[in-house]
């Protein structure tokens, strides 16, 4: 096993024993705003410290970016491998006791994701892959679906709600996409739409808004997978993603491009 992929794994349910702890007992009364739509609760920051002090104490000389730190900490050097943690990725369903919300950890070294782990509590879901090792759910080996094309293709996506600036241009996308595949699913977890193309449930996946806790992980999984994945420009994803544009071959990933960069 991947000498961080055992620490991975373990932070990640750790964090995953906080969400059970407080699922059900914390909603949007009980959280706080630390920008637009984008909520923080006790069960976010204890999920966090749960993973971090796994992390932390197995690696005391790696790196750390996790979504609930402060924000104005200096940025990673780049020295030492770096852990990109997203306590709870789909907060807001959390919130609301909606069942699709997951922990997403990667160790990211020389920019590129080497380990990733995503967790989903409710249906004890663990996927997890490692550079040139594969990727896996609940420990079988994982592949990225084989559509015969777009127009049998179901496509996952994400609503810029936390960048409504982008939403009119979103919108264009997403009306060419939903006319010309067989579906669009949204469900309001980035890291488990990523874990969802990885094992061949989506054979599409584009989102114009993301951090890296949300994508590191899932990015890994995919590439094991079989996949491609890039920005929607077609740009490599490092750790400022902004979009991204995932799919199970390159000619999906083509065709799915055209369709979101132009009418
Ligand atoms: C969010 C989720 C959501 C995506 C947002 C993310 P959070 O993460 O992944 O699916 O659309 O862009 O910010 O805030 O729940 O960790
Ligand atoms: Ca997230
Ligand atoms: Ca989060």
């Amino acid at each position: 096993m991947h000498p961080f992929l055992a620490t991975a794994l373990d932070a990640a349910e750790a964090a995953a024993a906080v969400h059970r702890r407080w699922s059900g007992r914390v909603g949007v009364r009980e959280a706080t705003l630390k920008g637009v739509s984008d909520f923080v609760s006790r069960a976010d920051v204890e999920a966090q410290q749960a993973a971090l002090a796994v992390i932390r104490t197995r690696h005391p000389h790696h790196e750390v970016l996790a979504e609930e730190d402060d924000p104005d900490q200096p940025p990673p050097s780049g020295h030492a491998p770096l852990w990109v943690v997203d306590p709870i990725d789909g907060t807001t369903n959390y919130l609301h006791g909606h069942p699709m919300y997951a922990v997403s950890i990667a160790v990211v070294v020389d920019g590129r994701p080497e380990v990733g782990v995503v967790t989903c509590p409710p249906t004890s879901e663990r996927w997890w892959a490692t550079r040139g090792g594969g990727a896996f759910k609940n420990g079988k080996p994982i592949h990225v679906s084989d559509p015969p094309d777009l127009r049998t293709a179901l496509v996952g996506t994400g609503f810029p709600f936390k960048a409504i600036h982008l939403l009119e241009e979103y919108l264009g996308q997403l009306g060419r996409v939903l006319r010309n595949s067989a579906g669009v699913r949204r469900g309001g977890a980035a890291a488990l739409d990523l874990a969802f193309l990885a094992s061949g449930q989506f054979d599409a996946f584009w989102e114009l808004d993301l951090k890296p806790w949300d994508v590191m992980a899932g990015i890994l999984l995919i590439e094991e997978a079989g996949g491609v994945v890039t920005r929607v420009d077609g740009s490599p994803i490092d750790l400022e993603p902004g979009s991204i544009l995932g799919a199970a071959n390159p000619e999906i990933q083509r065709a799915v491009a055209k369709l979101v960069n132009g009418p």
